[in-house]
């Protein structure tokens, strides 16, 4: 199966864990697209009820588009967060992730870190044995980039100030985001917490595996369910 119906297959899947009465974490990009339209139909069709916190302006638009109820991240704080349903850009052995392909890793990692339960959903080409394939995102305030990427390069990593369209990618939150690029990360909680002691970084998208309840994967054989 092509990697487009692989991300529908289990996005789609991944709305059945949302029940009437739940505060859910809506994750974004193209995987929870699919998961953001199964739950649109299934509140047209099936009276579902529930509220959700979105990670980034984008999922807030699609959801808002398809009737369902937002809580502002905002108001993150006042919220218990019963289920949170994101993507990710590489998956380890061990469930820790690399998140912010998007960009909107700072607003995911504050939802997925508070909520009770965080099911991760991707297609086969995510997983790998140790996480390093991708560059690590990390959000910085802007005034301070140059003093990061330095920083950055000191501990091992090749790093890009991210660019979009020609010109420089700035955050929901109105801050950069340095992609770091290293062979691979052996510790991946010590390399987030190393990461987020540089003066200046906001977030990173390394997310530890503790946080991660399961993993479904897309597969041509069906949802997989890692734990
Ligand atoms: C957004 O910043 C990211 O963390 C996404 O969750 C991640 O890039 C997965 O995106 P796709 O589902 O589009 O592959």
């Amino acid at each position: 199966m092509e990697e487009k119906n692989l991300k529908e297959l289990v996005g789609r899947k991944a709305a059945s864990l949302v029940k009437s009465g739940m505060a859910i974490g809506l994750g974004t990009g193209s995987t929870v697209f699919y998961t953001i339209q199964e739950l649109g139909r299934r509140i047209k069709e099936e009276n579902l009820r529930f509220r959700a916190v979105p990670t980034s302006i984008d999922t807030e638009k699609k959801a808002k588009s398809l009737g369902i109820t937002v809580v502002p991240f905002e108001q993150l704080e006042k919220t218990a967060i019963d289920l949170a349903i994101d993507g990710a850009d590489e998956v380890d052995v061990e469930l820790n992730l690399i998140k912010g392909g998007g960009g909107a890793h700072l607003r995911e990692k504050r939802i997925a870190y508070k909520a009770k339960k965080f099911v991760v959903i991707v297609d086969g080409s995510k997983l790998s044995d140790i996480l390093g394939s991708f560059p690590v995102p990390v959000e910085a305030k802007r005034e301070k980039w140059e003093s990061v990427k330095s920083e950055l390069e000191k501990i091992g990593a090749k790093v890009s100030l991210r660019v979009k369209n020609g010109e420089i990618f700035l955050t929901d939150n109105g801050n950069y985001v340095l992609d770091a690029k290293f062979d691979f990360i052996l510790k991946p909680a010590r390399v987030e917490s190393m990461i987020n002691e540089i003066s200046g970084v906001l977030e990173n998208g390394i997310f530890r595996k503790e946080k991660v309840s399961e993993v479904w994967v897309g597969t041509g054989e069906g949802v997989k369910v890692k734990k």
